[in-house]
């Protein structure tokens, strides 16, 4: 017997048409409109995609109402209580939890891409020193199809896979050179005894003059931030990935968009406008002129680090970073920082009133990640760029199983016409 299958009906100009109605493992079912222009002449029209399933994926989900975020059925609170960024990493990549000879394996094949080409090191020269490292990481991370045209033939399974493992590799690399060089300091090699937190902590804070030690509290805050931003289904930057990889684009052009993406401050770049927007608070006297502003209709400002499009309880990965958060100030003493005491009091106020109660608008993972990482010594505008290496497994994940799949193909969204209509060319001395 044929299995029933849902349809939606949509009547409109004395039409009527069934669409499909496509069933989710888990989520909101979702009404499949590819016939609609063929067979009703007309478009949809969904500006920033609210209510728009752009492809279908079994990588991460999100519950935005219960504030669930899992990544291949796996919540993100257990993997970031058990786990750690390489085996999420793997997870992501390959779909399952590996076991022991299959992470050590990653592992093995991770470690040994970390060094980037030795040419590298003159390109980043050709940046000024006072530029914003998100700016020399889309440079740098564009050009890598130049370092390593070997895999960038995205027909060949064996070659994508060298670029996923060489760009979850050498991501971190890349953000400490573009720091290291902002900071007008020499460049510090991996270290591959280190685990992947600990080598990124290294590459940016080591001297060739002293020794360092990486402490293990901040080594697995910075591995769970990793872990919070690996992936986060088809957000702005992951749809960019994806867009730009329908064409055929290679993988490191794709995450270089990525990156492009991220930086802006309603996304990746929260971070940063988010402890600047604390400092400029500066005191809790100022806090409830922030707050009027916040609400004010004609006035720009945003609280930083509040609200998210997804999440309209709460953000999961914001209550797993408060955790970090409290950890990582206790380990360094910090305790009365005038910032930290802004953020406190800020989230107390912004919890209660009514506006951002009524919005449902939560302090989001941004809020806490930043706090962390001024705390753990980086300068704001590396928040970003820590983000972006993160996000690059999600990236490469959600490009691989495009790229896999046999039906994909090149986006090119429709619109909603309002220009001129057809009208005659007049010639420059008639105008
Ligand atoms: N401060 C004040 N009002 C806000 C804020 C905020 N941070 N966020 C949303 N609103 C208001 C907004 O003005 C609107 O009000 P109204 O309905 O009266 O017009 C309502 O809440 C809904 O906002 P929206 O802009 O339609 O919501 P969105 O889903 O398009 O935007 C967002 C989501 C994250 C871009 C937005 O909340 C925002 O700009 N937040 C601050 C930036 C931020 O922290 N971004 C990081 C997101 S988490 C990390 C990541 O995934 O990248």
């Amino acid at each position: 017997m044929d299995k029933m299958i849902k349809t939606a009906t949509l009547s409109f100009n004395g039409k009527s048409i069934e669409l499909p109605m496509l069933q989710p493992t888990v989520g909101p079912e979702v009404i499949d409109i590819r016939k609609l222009y063929a067979e009703g002449d007309v478009f949809t029209y969904d500006p920033g995609f609210t209510s728009t399933a752009a492809c279908d994926s079994a990588i991460t989900y999100i519950d935005g109402d219960k504030g669930e975020l899992q990544y291949r059925g796996y919540p993100i609170e257990q993997l970031a209580e058990q786990s750690h960024f390489l085996e999420v990493c793997y997870l992501l990549l390959y779909g399952e939890l590996p076991n022991a000879a299959q992470m050590q394996d990653f592992e093995h094949r991770v470690t040994n891409h970390t060094m980037v080409h030795e040419q590298m090191h003159y390109f980043f020269r050709g940046f000024r020193r006072d530029s914003h490292p998100m700016a020399t990481m889309v440079g740098v991370v564009g050009a890598m199809s130049a370092f390593y045209h070997d895999s960038t033939d995205i027909s060949d399974p064996w070659q994508r896979e060298v670029a996923a493992i060489r760009m979850i590799a050498k991501l971190p690399t890349i953000a400490a050179m573009a720091y290291k060089y902002s900071m007008g300091q020499p460049f510090v090699y991996p270290k591959n005894s280190l685990d992947y937190a600990s080598n990124f902590l290294h590459m940016c804070f080591a001297v060739p003059c002293a020794d360092y030690v990486v402490d293990p509290i901040l080594s697995k805050a910075m591995d769970r931030i990793m872990m919070l931003h690996a992936d986060h289904e088809q957000n702005a930057s992951t749809s960019t990935v994806r867009l730009a990889g329908s064409s055929g684009a290679n993988p490191f052009a794709c995450v270089a968009a990525g990156i492009a993406c991220l930086w802006g401050p309603a996304h990746g770049g929260a971070n940063q406008a988010c402890l600047e927007m604390l400092r400029e608070i500066g005191t809790v006297e100022n806090i409830p002129e922030a707050i009027r502003r916040a609400k004010d209709k004609n006035d720009p400002f945003r609280l930083m680090g509040f609200g998210h499009r997804v999440y309209k309880n709460f953000d999961p990965r914001a209550k797993v970073m408060k955790e970090s958060a409290d950890e990582v100030l206790d380990l360094l003493g910090i305790h009365d920082n005038e910032t930290l005491k802004v953020a406190k009091e800020l989230e107390r106020i912004a919890l209660e009133d009514t506006y951002f109660v009524e919005k449902k608008l939560y302090p989001n993972v941004d809020f806490y990640s930043g706090i962390i990482l001024e705390a753990m010594g980086f300068p704001t505008s590396m928040f970003t760029p820590i983000f972006a290496v993160s996000r690059t497994v999600g990236w490469i994940s959600q490009w691989k199983e495009m790229i896999g799949d046999p039906t994909q193909k090149i986006g090119r969204p429709r619109q909603l016409y309002i220009g001129q209509t057809a009208r005659d060319y007049v010639a420059v001395n008639d105008r």
